[in-house]
This record gives structure tokens, C-alpha cells and sequence, in this order.
């Protein structure tokens, strides 16, 4: 704490050295209204709709992109800051194709919020010619240019907080586009479907696949879990409809992977409605696959590593953990091998 102070809806408030007027904001308490920004990336000004009044400046400023300086004075919530917002909101949606009750991100969209909060009833302005097809030729992600505010959170998330620098800023003025791989469609670039994209786009430009027809986020709840891949032990929310996932997200300020995910972890759950699931052990005899209990088969098992053991000495057997396990799991199945079997031909697939 530096101890620096500047007046924020005339009060008096503390600030850090460096902050922008959003964080300090933020920080006391008091929500600036963002599309564009990401929080611990570099502003890029790129919506307009943080405007706040700055005592002496001539004109509205960013807060994203403006830094505190102490006795500044600062007004979030006047009729002037408003009419900005409004004004920008206003011009954001008359560039684009926002048709919200056909749009899957309708409930769950930050332009649309701002067009409730601020009395958007349509435009004044005339709606932009560039409305462009929707791709969808991956199994992933559904990319509606029509809907894309150009706020570059997905060419930040690409290329700042995934480092793929897959997606980036396309063609200039009215042509301006968010492109992948020299504007080619997702799955002929670099991207590798990690969906951060997706997570962080504030508008249904950029959405899930599979949640098309789905689900709304007012049908859904939000369970928090693990990630059943790897060992890292990513932390997710599955959004459930009827106990049933329709969509995966990251959650955000939660240690490891803070609002990150991969590929497999945001859209590899399949497998869990998959009528090729095995549901009971199933021992082969003559060739063939039987069904048979959980005591039957671990017998079985038990059964053959006493034979080979006791004919060929313990070292005639090994162990491969999954990755998969938690890790206590792994700690039980290398003491079986050690301890039991007396062996140390134990090993865990996570390093192939
Ligand atoms: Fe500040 Fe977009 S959040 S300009």
C-alpha cells in the first residue's frame, strides 16, 4: 500500500501506485461496467464502454487504460458517463447482426446486458453491411462474425494467456475482422481448441459447439469438480440441464488453472454418455468377453499374480498407475507393488 488517495464518487479512497482508475476501482468496491477488458493482461481500449469523468479533463476517459494518480478526482455514475456508455452500446449493436433471442449466448451476454442496464431499445445508427457466414465446419466452436464486437478479448486470451497466437486482428477500418491463420477457418490454423476463445468472448460470437439447443444458462446449474483427465487437477464447472453437461467452463481465481483449459477439459466429456462405457468387469474365456461381478473378477486377478509370482518370482510382474487417479490412488497402487508384491517394477503413465 503506497498510501495514495483519490476521490472516487467523492470520496476518499486508497490506491496502489500504477493502477488503473478500473482496478482501484474494483478494489473499493465500486463495479465499472467492462466488455473488452481482461483482468491482469494489458488494456487494449478497444469498447469504450469503461468511460468515467476525470475532474479537468476535457474528455470522458477509459477507466481500463487510465492510471490513478493521487487526488485525481473520478465520477463513475453521472448522467454524462451514462449517455457515453449508452451511446457506445448503442454503436457496438448497429455493427453487427445481435438478434438476441436466436443467439446461444442470449442470458449470458455482456453486450446485451449493457443494452438492459443502460435503456438500449434499438439503434439509431445504421446497421453495418459486413455481416459474414457463420463458420462452423469444427466439432468445437461455432464462430459468428456477425456478432463480434472486435473487443480482442479472444486475440488476448490466444496470445497472452494461452501463448498459441493463434487468433489475431485482421484488415483495417470497416474491414476489420478478428481472423485466425491469414483468415482461414479454425481448424486450417494453429489453433488447438482449448476454447479460451470461447470462455472469454463477452458477446455470442464465439460459442460451444455442442451446447447449441442445449441449454440456456437460466435452465443450467453450475456444479464445481476436477477435471477427470490429467493429474494437474484443473478445476472446472460443468453446467448441468436435467443431469446432463451441455457445457464445461474454467473457474476463474481457482488454483491450478486459473480460468484455463484444455482442450479434453473443456470439451471432451462424450464419454460419459457413450453407450460403449463398459459398466461391469468382463473376463475373456474362449476367446470371448463375458460379463461378470466386481468379486469374480478381482478373484480372478488375484488369482493370476499369485501364480505368476509364485512360478516366475515377483519381479516377473509390473504396474502402470493412470494418470487419471487422484493421487492417493497412485500412492496405494505403488505400496501394492512394493509392500505386497515386493517389487518395484511400478510406474505412472503421466510422463509418456
Ligand atoms: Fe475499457 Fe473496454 S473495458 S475500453
Amino acid at each position: 500500500m503506497s498510501g495514495a488517495t483519490f476521490i472516487l464518487n467523492g470520496r476518499s479512497v486508497p490506491f496502489k501506485l500504477g493502477q488503473s482508475i478500473l482496478d482501484a476501482a474494483r478494489d473499493n468496491g465500486v463495479e465499472i461496467p467492462t466488455l473488452c477488458y481482461l483482468k491482469g493482461l494489458a488494456p487494449s481500449g478497444a469498447c469504450r464502454i469503461c468511460l468515467v469523468e476525470v475532474t479537468g479533463a476535457r474528455s470522458l476517459m477509459a477507466a481500463c487504460s487510465t492510471p490513478v494518480a493521487p487526488a485525481m478526482e473520478v465520477f463513475t455514475d453521472t448522467p454524462r458517463v451514462h449517455q457515453a456508455r449508452k451511446l457506445n452500446t448503442e454503436l457496438l449493436l448497429a455493427a453487427g447482426r445481435h438478434d438476441c433471442i436466436l443467439c446461444e449466448a442470449n442470458g449470458d451476454c455482456g453486450l446485451q446486458e449493457l443494452a438492459y442496464r443502460y435503456g438500449v431499445d434499438g439503434s439509431s445508427f445504421p446497421r453495418s453491411e459486413h455481416i459474414y457466414p457463420t463458420e462452423q465446419e469444427n466439432p468445437f466452436i461455432v464462430r459468428d462474425f456477425s456478432r463480434c464486437i472486435l473487443c480482442g478479448r479472444c486475440v488476448q486470451a490466444c496470445n497472452q494467456i494461452v501463448v498459441n497466437r493463434a487468433i489475431s486482428q485482421g484488415y483495417r477500418g470497416k474491414d476489420s475482422k478478428i481472423v485466425t491463420g491469414g483468415d482461414r477457418p479454425y481448424h486450417e490454423s494453429d489453433c488447438v481448441f482449448c476454447g479460451q476463445c470461447v470462455e472469454v468472448c463477452p458477446t455470442g460470437a464465439l460459442t460451444e459447439k455442442k451446447l447449441r439447443g442445449q441449454g440456456r444458462p437460466w435452465e443450467t446449474k453450475r456444479i464445481r469438480t476436477t477435471c477427470p483427465y490429467c493429474g494437474v487437477g484443473c478445476q472446472m464447472w460443468l453446467h448441468v440441464k436435467e443431469d446432463r453437461i451441455v457445457k464445461v467452463t474454467a473457474v476463474e481465481g481457482a488454483a491450478p488453472n486459473d480460468g484455463r483449459l484444455c482442450v479434453k477439459g473443456r470439451f471432451g466429456y462424450d464419454f460419459l454418455y457413450s453407450e460403449d462405457r463398459l459398466k461391469t468387469p468382463l473376463i475373456r474365456e474362449n476367446g470371448r468377453f463375458r460379463e461378470a461381478s466386481w468379486d469374480e473378477a478381482l478373484d480372478l486377478v488375484t488369482a493370476k499374480f499369485k501364480e505368476i509370482i509364485d512360478r516366475d518370482g515377483p519381479d516377473a510382474v509390473a504396474g502402470v498407475s493412470c494418470a487419471r487417479s487422484i493421487n492417493e490412488d497412485s500412492y496405494q497402487m505403488q505400496k501394492l507393488f512394493r509392500a505386497v508384491f515386493k517389487t518395484n517394477n511400478i510406474d505412472h503413465c503421466a510422463r509418456t
